[in-house]
Formats: structure tokens, C-alpha cells, sequence
């Protein structure tokens, strides 16, 4: 079969495909596997037990359930779930967000694929703009989504500090003395907490980056997928943020529903009429499983305590646990890990490894251990930066025994990759 022009932007070596494709591999898979690359969230028992009870609730009030599975929501998103919405929002952080500020879509991937295609590419028939991430590394999916002729992103190489209280960690920094906010520039953006790498961009940079927004009339889009106000996955302070200029881009996955596929977009008014008539033209409308099993909640305002008493302690728990393990089992390896201060990754920076984190991606999956190489997570820097190929990915919401499996076998193929003498491996689960 011929495809047009179209099917070439459906690149078959794009990070985010390999991500999706070992996840699924990983989850189907018998063998004893450490799946420590893909994004699935951790599985709490608490969220789990409270998300089977909501959907209890409805399903034993009147006809709600057949209304969730038998109507198409309005295109915007669901009605009910926008308007507690948009009170949690003007309650909790007296916001100025009415129900004219929310939509709903089908995962905050697809927000941002319509969103970055919304603000990228060419203005008439003049300039041709693109987003700038004000601090790469940044997070895989945003890569391939655009759909323009031109590259989708500029960004921007971070300042790398060290902890001068503890050598293990460091922390990117935004660079601003050299960051390019020009005419081309249609958009800012960054995930907070950062994926992959758990930096919370602190509210004085957040908020310097919102002023350059507002100055060059542009707006500052914030992946909130592990943030505020929901699942609020933080260990360090930090404030969420909205004002008319600020996309905030939130999602219900990280939560624990990934399988709802349920994302929130809060703007302007004029954004979200946009989004509407794309959700109408692409989908309908946006799923209804997601928003209907959380608007108790919301309405409710048991859904921030929630998260601020189960989801935020228990992956501070595992992130401990994670950082104690690297201490352990890689002792005497250069090793580095970004400061974790959000989201559910340690971001392994080998300085000066012999091996690019691409093979050792490959030699990790040999032995049954998913990782995520660095260079995935720089979409847009034009610069070669050896830095990109010396860090890895790992997630630790898994099993906590399958972690401590994983950053075993981690810590002897980076050993060995440091010093190559040949011995005889072993896989993950022997
Ligand atoms: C930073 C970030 N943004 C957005 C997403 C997309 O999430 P979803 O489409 O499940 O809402 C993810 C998923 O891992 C993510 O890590």
C-alpha cells in the first residue's frame, strides 16, 4: 500500500514508540524481567481500593453508569467533572478558572500533540515558529509529535550544579543568561516535576519564565503530569501556577489511571474552544470513564488530600529507597543522580562511561533489565553534548525488589563498561 507525505512523520525509531513497545513486552512477558523503563505509574493499594470504590458509588447511583458507557461526553469534556473542576481550582488557589477554562482530552499526550500543533509551524504565510524547552533534557514524548514542516522544538542546554552537601547529586539549572526567547518563539514549555529527570524548576524560575512569556505575548506551557495540583508526586516545596498565559496541561495517569486515558487542559478561553472543536473533529468527543470515576472527588475536595496523604508518601518511600540502593550497589562507579525532587525517575548520569547509554540500553535488555537511554530526552538541542549519551532513565514505581534486582545488573554492566575485562553475565532474575 502507498501512504502519502503524512506517514513519514510516523518515524518506526522514535523514542517514545521504543518506550511504549517495551512496556507492553515487559508487562506480557513471563520471564523474570526488571521493567525499569516505561512510565506506568506504581501500583498503590490505597488508590487502587479508592478508585474501586468510586466506581462502586456510581455504578449504585440511579443510571450513571449507563449514562458513562452509553453517551458521548460534550466536546469540550464532561460538563459535571468541569464544573467541580474549576471550583477545586478558584477554592484551593483562588485562580480566576471558570468552566470556560477546562477541557478535557484524551490523555495529556494528545493535549500536547494538538496544543504544540496549535502554537508550531508556519503563520501565514510568514514566519515559520517553534517551541523552545528552556531546559532539555525534557520529556520523550514531546518528540515526535509535530506535524510541520520545520523542527518542532529549540532548547536549551541547562547549567549543570553539583550538590556541595552531598557529591552524588546534581541539578539542572534554566541557563537564562542564555536563553533565546526571539520572534520565531511561539511557545515556552517544560514538565514539573521534569520527566526523566525528577527536577522541580523552582517557583522563582517558574515565575521568571512566566514573565518572559508575558513580555513577548507568548504562552508558558507547564506539563503538570506529575504535579500540582494532582498527583502532586513533589518532595521539595513548590507552588503550582495560572494565570490567562499559562497552559497548564494535567493528566489523570500518574494518579494511577493510566488505562482511563484522560487528560485536562486549563487556558485561556479562546485555547479551549480550539481544543473543543479538535476534540469534536478528531474524536467526537473526549473519553468519559476518567472524568466520571473522579468527579465525586473533585466535588468533594478529597482528591488534593488524597494525593497529599498516599500518592506524594508513598513515592517518597520508594524514591529513598531507590537513592539508598544506588549508594549500595554502585559504590566506587562515577556515578551522579539528579537531585529527585518530583515524578517516579532516577536520571543516572555516568560522566565519561566508554559506551554510549544507547548500547548500554542494549545491553541491559539482554539481561532482562529496561532502561532508557539518555539521548531520547533532548529533543531540539542542536548541540552534540556528550552529556546526552551518558545518562540513563529508571524508573522505580515498580516492585521494589525488581528495582533492586535492576540497579544491580545496572551497576555491573556499567563496571564492566568502565572496565572492560570480559567476564561471564548473568540475567536479571538469576
Ligand atoms: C511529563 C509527561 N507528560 C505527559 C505524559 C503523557 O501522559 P498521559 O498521556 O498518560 O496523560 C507523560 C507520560 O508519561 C509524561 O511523563
Amino acid at each position: 500500500m502507498k501512504y502519502s507525505d503524512f506517514a513519514d512523520k510516523f518515524n518506526p525509531d522514535c523514542g517514545i514508540l521504543q518506550l511504549m513497545n517495551d512496556l507492553s513486552y515487559a508487562v506480557n512477558q513471563d520471564k523474570d524481567i526488571c521493567m525499569l523503563g516505561g512510565g506506568n505509574p506504581a501500583a498503590i493499594p490505597e488508590m487502587e481500593a479508592c478508585f474501586r470504590s468510586e466506581l462502586k458509588q456510581l455504578m449504585d447511583q440511579g443510571n450513571e453508569f449507563e449514562e458513562m458507557i452509553g453517551n458521548y461526553d460534550a466536546p469540550q469534556g464532561n460538563h459535571r467533572f468541569i464544573r467541580a473542576l474549576a471550583g477545586l481550582l478558584q477554592d484551593t488557589f483562588d485562580w480566576p478558572v471558570t468552566e470556560k477554562n477546562i477541557a478535557v482530552t484524551n490523555g495529556s499526550q494528545a493535549s500536547f500533540g494538538i496544543v504544540f500543533n496549535l502554537l508550531s509551524g508556519r503563520y501565514g504565510s510568514g514566519l515559520s515558529k517553534h517551541i523552545r524547552l528552556p531546559l532539555a533534557p525534557e520529556y520523550i514524548g514531546y518528540a515526535d509529535v509535530g506535524l510541520g514542516e520545520n523542527e518542532l522544538f529549540q532548547s536549551s542546554q541547562p547549567i549543570i550544579r553539583m550538590d556541595e552537601d552531598d557529591g552524588l547529586f546534581f541539578k539542572y539549572r534554566v541557563d537564562f543568561e542564555n536563553l533565546e526567547i526571539g520572534e520565531t518563539c511561539a511557545a515556552i514549555c517544560l514538565s514539573r516535576p521534569t520527566n526523566p529527570t525528577g527536577n522541580v524548576v523552582t517557583d522563582t524560575e517558574l515565575a521568571k519564565l512566566s514573565m518572559l512569556a508575558r513580555q513577548r505575548d507568548i504562552p508558558l506551557i507547564v506539563d503538570g503530569a506529575y504535579g500540582l495540583p494532582f498527583p502532586g508526586i513533589l518532595f521539595v516545596d513548590a507552588n503550582p501556577v495560572w494565570e490567562d498565559h499559562v497552559i497548564l496541561c494535567l493528566s489523570l495517569s500518574k494518579l494511577g489511571l493510566p488505562g482511563a486515558r484522560t487528560g485536562i487542559i486549563v487556558a485561556n478561553e479562546d485555547l479551549i474552544a480550539l481544543i473543543s472543536r479538535s476534540n469534536a473533529i478528531f474524536n467526537l468527543a473526549p473519553g468519559r470513564f476518567g472524568p466520571s470515576l473522579l468527579t465525586r472527588l473533585v466535588q468533594s475536595r478529597e482528591l488534593i488530600p488524597v494525593c497529599r496523604s498516599v500518592v506524594q508518601p508513598y513515592y517518597e518511600e520508594r524514591v529513598n529507597h531507590a537513592v539508598r540502593m544506588v549508594r549500595e550497589r554502585m559504590a566506587g562507579i562515577p556515578v551522579r543522580i539528579h537531585k529527585p525532587e518530583g515524578a517516579m525517575f532516577l536520571w543516572l548520569w555516568f560522566e565519561g562511561i566508554p559506551v554510549s547509554s544507547e548500547i548500554l540500553y542494549q545491553r541491559l535488555k539482554q539481561r532482562g533489565v529496561f532502561v532508557i537511554a539518555g539521548h531520547h530526552f533532548f529533543p531540539g538541542l542542536q548541540e552534540s553534548w556528550q552529556h546526552k549519551h551518558e545518562c540513563i532513565r529508571v524508573s522505580y514505581a515498580g516492585d521494589p525488589l525488581k528495582v533492586e534486582q535492576g540497579l544491580q545488573v545496572i551497576a555491573e554492566e556499567v563496571r564492566r563498561a568502565y572496565d572492560p575485562v570480559p567476564r561471564t553475565v548473568t540475567t536479571a532474575g538469576a
